[in-house]
C-alpha cells in the first residue's frame, strides 16, 4: 500500500518536471534549418495538446509553406496530472490535420475535429505506436524523465526525428552509443544552449535579468535528431599548436587534456579528450569519436590502470572516499595543487579530476 502511494507519488512529481511547453519563436529557429526534409512528410508530435502545444501551431501555419502530407499529433492524459497541467482535455485526444484549412493563421483544433482516444496516450501506447507506424518524421519536446524510453522507441521504429533533450542526456550509456556510431547527432541549437519554457508551476532561479513571468530557464538544453543539416559539415577550424605543457596527458587513460573545444590543438594525431559540448561543434568528417571517460568499459574508454584506495582531499581539511577518481580522467602532479585533489596507493604525487570528457581523433591527420 506505501509503495503504492510511493510510485503515484514519485509520478506526479516526474509529470510535474514534465510539464513545460517550448515557444514557438524556439521552434521556428532551429525548424528553419532542415525545411527540405519535410516535404511530402507525415509529421507526428507524439507529446503534444494541439490546443496548447506550439509543435501543433508551427507544423499546422507552415503545413502548405513545407509541402507536408500529414500532420497528427497526441496528447497524454493521465490523472495525476490535472494539478499542474495546462493540457485541457478530460480524456487523451489526437487529431490528424490534412492542410488547406487555415488561410494562413493557426486553424483551430477544435474546428479541425479531435478525436477521443480509448487510452491514455502515452507514446508508448498501442493506438500511439499505430500512429507513430504512418509518420515519418517525430518533432517535440518529449517528457525529461522518459528520454530514454522514448529515444529507444524512435530507433525501434526506425523513424527520422528533431526533439529537445538535455546535453547530459547524450552521457547516457544508451544515448552516447548512437551518438558515437553517428545515429543521432545534435541539432543547431539554443542561443547559449539555454532556453525559457512555458511553466507556472516552477519558482525560477534565473537571474534577475533573465527571469521571465511564467516561464522556466533551463541551461543545456539541446537539440537531438538524425536529420542532416549544413552545420554538422563545417569544418571546425583549429588554430592552436600542441605543446606539452598546454596539453597535459591524463594519469589513467591514453589520452591529452583539451579543456576548450576552441582549443583543439590542430597537429595532434593522437587521442584527445574534450568537454562534452565538443558535440555541437561536431563534424563526423573532421573527428572520430571513441569513447567516454567513466571508468566503465561499456563507454569504449578503457582506463590503463586502477587507483587502489583512492581518497578525495577536500579544502576544509576533511578526507572522503575518493571513487570518483576511478570514474573520471585524472591528472597528476607533482606539487599539491589548489582546491580538492585525490591520492591513491602507490601514485606519487596528486591527482586533480575532470568532468566527463569525450576521447577524439582528428580524421585528416594521419
Ligand atoms: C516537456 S513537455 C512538452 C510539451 C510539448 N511537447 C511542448 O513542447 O510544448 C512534455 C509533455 O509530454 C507529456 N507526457 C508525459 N508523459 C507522457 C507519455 N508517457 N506519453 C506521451 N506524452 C507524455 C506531458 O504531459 C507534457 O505535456
Amino acid at each position: 500500500m506505501k509503495n503504492e502511494k510511493n510510485r503515484k507519488l514519485t509520478q506526479a512529481k516526474n509529470l510535474k518536471k514534465d510539464e513545460f511547453y517550448t515557444q514557438l519563436e524556439d521552434i521556428e529557429q532551429e525548424l528553419r534549418h532542415y525545411k527540405k526534409h519535410f516535404k511530402n512528410k507525415v509529421v507526428y508530435c507524439n507529446c503534444d495538446d494541439p490546443r496548447v502545444s506550439n509543435f501543433f501551431k508551427y507544423f499546422s501555419l507552415n503545413f502548405e509553406k513545407l509541402g507536408l502530407k500529414k500532420l497528427i499529433t497526441t496528447c497524454y492524459k493521465n490523472q495525476n496530472m490535472d494539478l499542474f497541467s495546462q493540457n485541457k482535455s478530460e480524456k487523451a485526444i489526437y487529431l490528424e490535420y490534412e492542410g488547406d484549412k487555415n488561410n494562413n493563421q493557426i486553424p483551430d483544433p477544435e474546428e479541425i475535429g479531435i478525436k477521443s482516444l480509448n487510452g491514455d496516450g502515452d507514446f508508448r501506447s498501442e493506438e500511439a505506436i499505430k500512429l507513430l507506424k504512418q509518420s515519418d518524421i517525430v518533432v517535440t519536446n518529449p517528457p525529461f524523465s522518459l528520454f530514454r524510453p522514448y529515444v529507444a522507441q524512435l530507433f525501434e521504429y526506425n523513424k527520422k526525428f528533431l526533439i529537445i533533450g538535455h546535453q547530459n542526456q547524450i552521457k547516457y550509456k544508451e544515448t552516447f552509443k548512437l551518438i558515437k556510431e553517428n545515429k543521432m547527432w545534435m541539432g543547431y541549437g539554443f542561443k547559449g544552449n539555454a532556453a525559457h519554457f512555458i511553466n507556472n508551476h516552477y519558482t525560477d532561479y534565473a537571474t534577475a535579468g533573465d527571469h521571465k513571468e511564467g516561464m522556466i530557464r533551463v541551461s543545456g538544453v539541446t537539440w537531438l535528431t538524425n536529420l542532416d543539416h549544413t552545420k554538422r559539415h563545417e569544418d571546425l577550424i583549429l588554430y592552436k599548436k600542441y605543446n606539452t605543457d598546454d596539453y597535459r596527458k591524463y594519469d589513467n587513460y591514453d589520452a591529452i587534456n583539451v579543456d576548450k573545444t576552441k582549443d583543439i590543438p590542430m597537429n595532434y594525431k593522437g587521442v584527445m579528450g574534450v568537454p562534452i559540448t565538443f558535440m555541437y561543434k561536431y563534424n563526423p568528417d573532421q573527428f572520430e569519436i571513441l569513447g567516454m571517460t567513466s571508468g566503465r568499459n561499456e563507454f569504449e574508454a578503457v582506463p590503463t590502470k586502477k587507483y587502489l584506495n583512492p581518497i578525495q582531499h577536500n579544502t576544509d581539511g576533511s578526507k572522503i572516499n575518493g571513487s570518483k577518481a576511478n570514474t573520471s580522467a585524472a591528472i597528476l602532479w607533482k606539487k599539491k595543487p589548489d582546491g580538492v585533489y585525490y591520492t591513491a596507493d602507490k601514485v606519487k604525487g596528486y591527482l586533480t579530476i575532470l568532468y566527463t570528457r569525450f576521447l577524439i581523433k582528428n580524421k585528416k591527420l594521419k
